[in-house]
């Protein structure tokens, strides 16, 4: 088996690491792209030791960030001559920090990139990533999720050299999350360390990585949403880990339907994942028994049957919904869903799923 690992050049973790990004930016001016929360401590900690160098901080990226938006903050960086860029806050932030990076020397517009008319050659700016949240993996991952208003697509751009080149996943800022925003991305980081265990692409090493996550995130989950900070620290590792993992391998079918439903529907990404995830691990469960009682041995001693009980209590414990009603999911979207699902996540999922099937899923859930 040939296995092949790719990441940030430099991954950074621990709290207090947030610390280390002043002496690692090269000189000159350094854009920052942040989440609306992000703002204050970046100006009180970072900017003052800066010196002399240009800055711009653009703050409060919107959730699933419109290609406009992209654009807007590549004008900014362009304009100021920017050598370095850092996304600080959730995965939106940094998505769109990542797509400034390796966009600022490419002619054309982002929607050229983004629809593959036209190829990203190469390495962009120095771009660090600093998550906010714990769930997303943004920081270690070569693709940005970003959203087409004008078509409703939500996709990855993807190309040249995307990964960042500093990772600093300081625990410590993830310590502000509200408990919602905990219970969805960490379902997020668990959803993605299952799928990666579980994915047709998984390698060794994947595995390794994403069996020790998905650990992590399953057992310190509930206490980091009641705000104990040293499980917050345990599930910020797990979701690193799940992150470093999926890079590897993929994910799967939750991950290639929540694309389009959270896109249609504007379901928060983590919450997504949540009501999807036991319903497909039921479905994927007689093709992938053997990885799954692995998983299931592995976490909890129970078989592939109990873990999807404790995935849907745990759910329920976190306030989580286990369907779309709220959302009001309707046979008016499946259309929209089944054109826009099958991504290279569902081609990693262990059990096809044909149109009649993803069908049958959005009703059970509906
Ligand atoms: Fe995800």
């Amino acid at each position: 088996m040939i296995t092949q690992v790719a990441l940030p050049r430099e991954i950074h973790f621990g709290r207090g690491i947030r610390n280390r990004l002043v002496a690692a930016l090269p000189p000159g001016p350094v854009l920052f792209i942040a989440g609306s929360h992000a703002g204050k401590r970046i100006r009180e900690e970072v900017l003052p030791r800066l010196g002399s160098w240009p800055c711009r901080l653009i703050c409060g990226v919107s959730p699933e960030p419109p290609l406009e938006e992209v654009e807007a903050a590549l004008a900014a960086g362009r304009e100021l001559g920017t050598v370095a860029v850092v996304g600080w806050g959730g995965g939106s932030a940094i998505d769109v920090a990542k797509s400034v990076a390796v966009l600022l020397p490419c002619p054309g517009s982002v929607a050229d990139y983004f629809y593959g008319r036209s190829t990203i050659p190469g390495k962009g700016a120095f771009f660090a990533a600093l998550p906010t949240t714990a769930g997303t993996g943004a920081e270690l991952t070569s693709n940005a999720v970003l959203r087409d208003p004008a078509t409703g697509i939500k996709q990855s751009l993807r190309g040249g050299d995307m990964f960042a080149d500093l990772a600093l996943i300081d625990p410590e800022l993830v310590y502000d999350c509200p408990p919602p925003v905990i219970a969805a991305s960490g379902f997020d980081a668990l959803t993605q360390a299952i799928e990666s265990f579980l994915s047709r692409r998984a390698t060794q090493v994947s595995r390794l990585l994403a069996g020790q996550a998905a650990e992590l995130l399953l057992s310190h989950l509930l206490p980091a949403y009641r705000n104990d900070r040293t499980k917050i620290d345990k599930v910020t590792e797990g979701s690193m880990l799940g992150a470093a993992a999926f890079g590897q391998s993929g994910l799967g079918a939750v991950h290639g339907l929540a694309h389009p439903i959270g896109s249609i529907l504007h379901v928060p990404h983590g919450v997504c994942c949540a009501i999807l995830l036991p319903t497909i691990l039921h479905w994927n469960l007689e093709v992938a028994r053997e990885p799954f009682a692995e998983l299931a041995n592995r976490l909890s001693g129970q078989s592939p049957e109990e873990l999807i009980e404790t995935i849907a209590r745990l759910r329920e414990e976190l306030g989580l919904p286990s369907d779309f009603k709220g959302y009001r999911l309707a046979p008016e979207h499946y259309p929209f869903i089944l054109a826009n699902c099958r991504s290279g996540s569902m081609k990693c999922n262990p059990r096809e799923l044909s149109d009649h099937d993803v069908t049958q899923i959005l009703e059970e859930l509906s």
